[in-house]
């Protein structure tokens, strides 16, 4: 992967940058202490930036896929031969990047589509258009569902949040975070309590990082900390995120949310999904049929490059888990509130 410095004041909203025809994706890995961009000019490139973590969270994922479907079509023209074909084993390659983040899919499928309509004078800036959209209708659209989550908290208390779903894992502003961040603005927030979610730890290095940039009181606890901090008091909601809301309202989230909405359930915390439509996939029936990405058990057995388990310790390291729909109490997108999803809501709201 090639890396580059670019001459821009690097916020959370400059996870993914367009710019003078090439993507750069703002490398998540080295965060918060270096911020290098990868530059991608290809769908392998942005490919293996997608599975390697550079890029991550689900929205993300889903606009840096388009923008990797807008430069498979302008390599694949530029090549000798049939270019549909070519670029159909790239969207391919692109849509195997991760399993579980469904906007991935999603955005792949609406590039598919258009194939079968543009010439190959116009595919190019066609699919160019769609990302740049794309990438500007969430940042938009998490704005709005930052508004309705925040309706839902009354008076000012403190909050869980779990893994990063700010700037950096969206187009901007983020899902969860984006509650957090209209919700604190409105004074209903006074403290963010962030599971550090082991073993990426998005949650130290990038939620954390994206609230101290904007003066919003963060602490830190280990993933394990989340009932005791509930059983402390002062705990209203956990506000989470998603990668695939399945059509029963069963939410894939990152390793850890299932326990923290146990937990929430016990000590009468209330749970909220924040997630746009494009992460509620109606062909996915149940929780059970959402596919679990595992990733390689080295993440799990060290910790920043060093082994800190012994050398032939074994590793279980499901990346993401399922919250039943029964623990949660709202889900929040873009088009509004599902209180106590369950099938019938989820299929009226995307029907809305
Ligand atoms: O493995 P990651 O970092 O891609 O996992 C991210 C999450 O689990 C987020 O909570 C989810 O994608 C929602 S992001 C707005």
């Amino acid at each position: 992967m090639r890396t580059v410095e670019l001459n821009i004041k690097v916020t959370a909203n400059e996870a993914m940058v367009w710019q003078d025809e090439h993507l750069y994706l703002l490398d998540q890995r080295l965060l918060p202490h270096q911020s290098v961009f990868i530059q991608c000019d290809d769908a392998a490139e942005t490919a293996e930036a997608i599975t390697a973590m550079v890029v991550r969270g689900a929205p993300a994922i889903g606009v840096t896929a388009a923008y990797g479907c807008a430069l498979a079509v302008r390599q694949r023209i530029a090549d000798a031969g049939n270019w549909q074909e070519k670029v159909a084993a790239d969207f391919a390659h692109l849509r195997a990047a991760r399993p579980t983040a469904v906007n991935l899919m999603w955005a792949i499928d609406q590039c598919s589509a258009m194939l079968p309509s543009i010439s190959s004078d116009n595919a190019y800036s066609t699919l160019l258009n769609f990302a740049l959209e794309l990438h500007a209708k969430d940042r938009a659209d998490n704005k709005t569902m930052g508004e309705f989550g925040a309706s839902l908290l009354e008076g000012c208390s403190s909050v869980i949040t779990h893994c990063n779903t700010g700037g950096l894992a969206t187009g901007g502003h983020g899902t969860a975070l984006g509650v957090i961040r209209s919700a604190f603005a409105q004074g209903k927030i006074n403290e963010v309590y962030a599971d550090e979610t082991r073993p990426w730890l998005q949650g130290a290095r990038l939620t954390a990082w994206e609230l101290v940039q904007e003066n919003i009181p963060v602490k830190l606890m280990t993933d394990g900390a989340c009932a005791a901090r509930m059983a402390a008091g002062g705990i209203t909601w956990a506000i989470v995120g998603s990668d695939r809301i399945a059509a029963n309202g069963d939410v894939a989230n990152k390793i850890g949310t299932y326990n923290l909405a146990v937990a929430a359930k016990y000590h009468g915390v209330k749970f909220m999904v924040a997630a746009p439509t494009s992460t509620i996939d109606l062909q996915t029936v149940s929780g059970a049929d959402i596919e679990i990405e595992t990733r390689d058990p080295s993440e799990l057995l060290g910790c920043g490059g060093k082994l800190v388990a012994p050398e032939k310790a074994g590793a279980w390291n499901p990346v993401f888990d399922v919250t039943p729909a029964s623990l949660v109490d709202a889900i929040v997108t873009e088009k509004g509130i599902i209180l106590n999803p369950d099938r019938d809501k989820i299929a009226a709201h995307m029907a809305n």
